[in-house]
């Protein structure tokens, strides 16, 4: 039999892969084609590191090539992942420009949110993604210490005639924050709806330009304040952190619950333990559960979410926090690795979720309606 390149390039053309808009040759997954007797080889370089995306690439290729030429061609498929110098076409779509927002979340204060966060965004940046990280907690906003930028004030621009905020940037992080308009003194004290005004305008009137990622650090708990934001923002999915001790996993689970419940209805993208166990630095392998061991890896299993990862209790996160420079830049570092572990689940689980889900859509609170829904 004998088969043509073109032909099965041109029939390569039905195919998507998951989360790459275009068909696989526009794409350029497509690297090259080859036919040997009745042996055909194709060769695709793709951006996403997912198990599945991959197995699904795969099957659907030789699938398409059975029904199309014959059952009798031996397909061989080769795929190669890209991704830290490609960074990938994740779409997620809503705000233009912005592919995913995600929210990271916890029921507890102090349980390490802002500090994954602020790792998790300069793990995302070194892998090739542009990210942006908006500073959510009305009640401790911490971004700008986390990012060594405190005195810093963002700008006004103008945009295509439209003056617009110009975030901070730091590590390669665009950075806005509810800390940059008030002083650290001042306890804020905002109702949702005002809450949820101020994070539309430093989404919606800032020029982020483009971002694979947006990470807003939400307050903790799981308030009216929530509601309010995440009825306002087409969220991509939620991360919700945690220590593994009862306290913080009882409120882990509210804040679950709040995202899967019909009002808010975002997709959890699963569960990261923070503090999972103490390590100190110079006995890197001892480890001393003193919060209790996996919770939170139990606690999703329970709930049949994602389990992202464990970030250990060590000094130096601390410290990098305080001094303005998250630890997980530290390059060749154990944490380094612990985040990027992390990171990889995250965008893992953004692809899947982008697989298989419509964009979440911002719900457009009218003034009744939103103040019904925010109403205790
Ligand atoms: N894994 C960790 N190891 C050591 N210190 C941590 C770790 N995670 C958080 N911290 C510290 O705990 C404190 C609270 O963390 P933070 O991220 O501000 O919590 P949240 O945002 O949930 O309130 C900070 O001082 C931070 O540096
Ligand atoms: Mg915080």
């Amino acid at each position: 039999m004998k088969l043509d390149r073109k032909e099965i390039l041109k029939a390569l053309e039905t195919i998507t892969i998951a989360g790459e808009g275009k068909n696989m040759v526009e794409s350029g997954a497509v690297k090259n084609v080859l036919t040997f007797g009745d042996e055909v080889v194709v060769d695709l370089v793709i951006s996403t590191p997912a198990m599945h995306i991959k197995k699904r690439a795969e099957d659907d290729i030789k699938k398409l090539i059975h029904e199309q030429f014959s059952p009798e061609i031996n397909v061989k498929v080769n795929i190669k992942v890209e991704t830290p110098e490609n960074p990938n076409q994740i779409k997620g779509k809503a705000i233009p420009g912005i592919s995913n927002i995600i929210a990271v979340a916890s029921g507890k204060g102090g349980v390490g949110k802002s500090t994954v966060t602020a790792n998790l965004a300069v793990t995302l940046a070194k892998m090739g993604f542009k990210v942006g990280v908006l500073d959510a907690d009305i009640y401790g906003p911490s971004m700008p210490i986390m990012f060594d930028v405190e005195t810093e004030k963002p700008i006004s621009i103008e945009v295509d005639g439209k003056s617009k905020m110009k975030p901070i940037e730091s590590y390669e992080i665009k950075l806005l924050s509810i800390g940059f308009f008030t002083s650290p003194s001042q306890a804020v004290i905002w109702r949702g709806p005002m809450a949820a005004k101020a994070l539309n305008q430093m989404i919606f009137d800032a020029a982020w330009g483009e971002l694979d990622f947006m990470l807003i650090d939400l307050p903790p708990g799981t308030g009216d304040i929530h509601l309010s934001i995440m009825q306002s923002l087409p969220v991509t999915g939620a991360v919700v952190v945690s220590t593994p001790q009862a306290v913080a996993l009882a409120d882990a689970k509210k804040g679950v619950a709040m995202f899967m419940s019909d009002a808010i209805n975002v997709p959890v993208l699963g569960i990261i333990e923070n503090m999972a166990y103490f390590t100190p630095e110079e006995l890197p392998n001892n480890k001393y559960y003193i919060f209790g061991k996996e919770g939170a890896k139990n606690l999703s299993e329970d709930l049949q979410v994602p389990f992202l990862g464990e970030v250990p209790l060590v000094q130096s996160i601390r410290e990098a926090g305080d001094y303005g420079r998250p630890a997980a830049l530290q390059t060749a570092s154990p944490l380094e690795k612990t985040f990027e572990e992390i990171a990889r689940n995250v965008v893992e689980e953004v692809v899947k979720r982008n697989d298989n889900l419509p964009p979440t859509e911002a719900i457009k609170i009218t003034t009744m309606a939103g103040c019904s829904a925010v109403k205790k």
